[in-house]
């Protein structure tokens, strides 16, 4: 089955009701038989839930895995997947990793007993270079935020598999449809399903989907249900909804992406696009190879530093100043100040999340925005 039919159908199963969108269960807890064994499969809320099983019945199918999990959050995600790991296990993380997966490092994993090593991955041998005897994951994210850089995955998995090594990839920037990490060989895709999945600025989520239900698998469901970041059901429910459309919104964010990159290439206002679909870009042909498109993600480098930048900021008309990605509208962010005074982001950057409106018209607003 194709993707876009798949997305339609994931997870769907009509009940005795027949009621062809899905329900709602809002429950807890969950009755026992008299002997006090589970009637269902469930039994309380923290650990699963028929709405959040629902989910993940949709969600493993997409990447290809044989299961899933579904958290509360993006962060909620990577943090599970960090915290089943052994004590003094050695991660190695990709220098543009998003910048609060960062933060974790910095304020919480390394205070736990972990090890981190940041490496450039656009250059997969200073991932070998950073590998360690204890290195047990190793953490992509392609296109990055906000950087916009491109891993070969490929190249990296192998680094990996040589060294024994689990793979873990953030794959909220393209997700499935654009880009299938699990057949290149990566263990554990990571999603932000707040971005693409749920698709309209309204729900928040995380999900990881496995390539295999395995021992890796089964820590992180163990240390989910433990430490308690489950979803709730409605926040399910919505991601479930966002579904059915992803293969078509993403279509069109990607359509709009390349159209608005290829539209200010050469502007005179902007030093540097980071966009994986343009010629020049260093990721291109790696992107090219590993992406089916190239997504509504970029960065812009606006000529005169912070103030042009925040200039051009100002003065956007269709696009809003916000923070976040992968909803209908699109938004633009001077990242650096979003990211605070621990950011490393340049200060002339711009992020961009290009939505579904009309490209002419995203293209119209940000030019006029940058003549001033
Ligand atoms: C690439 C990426 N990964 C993870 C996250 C974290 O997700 P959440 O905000 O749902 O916790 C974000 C949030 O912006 C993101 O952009």
């Amino acid at each position: 089955m194709r993707f876009e039919t798949k997305v339609v159908h994931a997870g769907l199963r009509t009940d005795q009701t027949g009621a062809v969108a899905p329900p709602i269960h809002l429950s807890t807890t969950f009755e026992r038989d008299p002997a006090s064994e589970p009637i269902g499969a469930d039994t309380y809320i923290r650990e699963s839930n028929p709405t959040q099983t629902q989910l993940e019945n949709a969600l493993a199918p997409l990447e290809g895995g044989e299961a899933a999990l579904a958290f509360a959050s993006g962060m909620a995600a990577g943090v599970t997947a960090i915290q089943s790991l052994p004590p003094g296990s050695h991660i190695i993380l990709p220098d543009d990793a998003y910048y609060t997966y960062r933060t974790a490092f910095d304020d919480f994993f390394s205070r736990w007993g972990f090890e981190v090593s940041v490496a450039d991955m656009a250059d997969p041998t200073n991932v070998r270079a950073a590998l360690r005897p204890k290195t047990k994951l190793i953490w992509m994210e392609t296109p990055s935020n906000p950087l916009v850089k491109v891993v070969d995955i490929a190249a990296v998995c192998e680094i990996a598999r040589q060294a024994g090594a689990t793979t873990m990839l953030d794959n909220t920037w393209a997700t499935p449809a654009l880009q299938r990490p699990l057949d290149l060989g990566v263990d554990i895709a990571l999603h932000s399903t707040t971005k693409y999945f749920g698709g309209h600025s309204d729900v928040m989520g995380g999900a990881l989907i496995f390539k295999k239900s395995d021992q890796v698998y089964e820590a992180c469901k163990h240390a989910r249900h433990v430490l308690g970041s489950v979803p709730a059901p409605f926040n399910s429910w919505l991601v479930m909804r966002g579904i059915r459309t992803l293969a078509c919104r993403m279509r069109v964010h990607s359509d709009n992406g390349m159209a608005v990159a290829a539209g200010l290439e050469g502007h005179t206002a902007l030093s540097q696009i980071h966009y994986p679909g343009l010629k020049d870009d260093p990721g291109h042909a790696v992107a090219k190879k590993q992406m089916s498109s190239f997504g509504g993600m970029m960065s812009i480098r606006v000529k005169g530093g912070r103030d042009a930048a925040m200039k051009v900021v100002a003065r956007v008309k269709l696009f809003t100043r916000a923070t976040s990605l992968g909803g209908t509208e699109s938004l633009i962010e001077h990242r650096a100040s979003s990211e605070g005074p621990g950011s490393k982001t340049p200060q002339d950057l711009l992020r961009l999340s290009i939505g579904l409106e009309h490209h002419d018209d995203l293209l119209a607003d940000l030019k006029q925005a940058l003549a001033g």
